[in-house]
């Protein structure tokens, strides 16, 4: 007898979900402010998967009624340059910007700290600046990191539980391992469900390089998050049954996308499975527009 195949997590419809009632917001915003939030991204060279990442959220962006600007940067720029320019856009000098984004990676001879640093932390709606990372840690978040606040999201809208359970997330990312971790193992915030299923209140272990065999670890959990950007990372002999497999990996193996689980076995021993494309990158780009909403938001005192 085959084994029930996992469920699968369908980010695109839940971000699309999202996205409706941020419309509603959104307009609401608008109609007692007379302007819509705004993001400005600052788009640095022409790497090919950036621009695409831009384009989704420029793209959402005006699904939900708010306004966006893209600022491409020749690649050759100088790190003063950019953080130049990300002051002059919080100087309003391309117009208000509610929320200030810059695509990741930067080229390699910038430095990105510093770049990243130059967002003011109350248009930081990415949730990079050491301030709302602070903030995140000491369980008072403002700006989550986007992919980590989706994945959270995710889970709780499938009322996977995590208060009690164990997560093995693999990557120890400032911009998703960390505060994902940092998330679901916080005490449960004001209003959160007491059945467990709150994305809240779980034991947390972060595997990184130096981990050994990661399997020792991911085979133990009842959630596995996989956010490296190594193909098939994830086998199916390093998931326990009935476990919930989160993909943040975003790979190009021969054109095509790919996770970092080997989906189709994996999937066999599952519980729950989110797929690449169509899983946690909708999210990330839906937690985006939440955040400049808030931003917008609390610039104009609404929160
Ligand atoms: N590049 C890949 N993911 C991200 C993200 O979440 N934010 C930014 N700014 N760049 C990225």
């Amino acid at each position: 007898m085959t084994a029930p195949a996992a469920r699968i997590l369908d980010g695109r419809a839940l971000a699309g979900r999202i996205e409706s009632s941020l419309r509603q917001e959104v307009e609401t915003f608008a109609s007692m402010f007379g302007r819509k939030p705004r993001l400005v991204v600052v788009l640095v060279g022409d790497m090919a998967a950036s621009g695409s990442y831009v384009k989704s959220k420029a793209a959402a962006a005006a699904r939900v009624g708010m306004e966006s600007t893209v600022l491409p940067v020749a690649a050759t720029a100088t790190t003063g340059e950019l953080v130049a320019l990300v002051k002059a856009i919080a100087r309003d000098e391309h117009g208000h910007a509610d929320g200030i984004l810059v695509q990741l990676p930067l080229p390699p001879h910038v430095d990105t700290v510093a770049v990243l640093d130059a967002v003011p932390a109350d248009r930081d709606v990415d949730g990079f600046h050491p301030e709302n990372a602070g903030l995140l840690s000491q369980g008072r978040p403002r700006f989550i990191p986007c992919t980590a606040a989706g994945v959270q999201r995710m889970l709780i809208d499938a009322a996977i539980p995590t208060a009690g359970k164990h997560v093995v997330i693999v990557g120890r990312s400032d911009i998703v391992g960390k505060p994902l971790a940092l998330l679901l193992a916080q005490r449960p915030p004001l209003g959160c469900p007491a059945d467990g299923t709150g994305g809240c209140d779980a034991t947390v272990t972060i595997c990184h390089s130096r981990s050994g065999d990661i399997g020792h670890f991911t085979r133990q959990a009842d959630i596995v998050v996989a956010a490296v950007g190594k193909p098939q990372l994830i086998t199916a002999d390093m998931v326990r049954p009935g476990a919930a497999v989160i993909d943040v990996g975003i790979n190009r193996v021969d054109g095509k996308l790919v996770g970092d689980v080997d989906y189709g076995p994996v999937s066999e021993v599952a519980g729950w499975i989110s797929p690449v494309p169509g899983g946690v990158g909708p999210m990330t780009v839906a937690m985006l527009i939440a955040n400049t909403l808030l931003a917008a938001e609390l610039r104009l005192g609404r929160r």
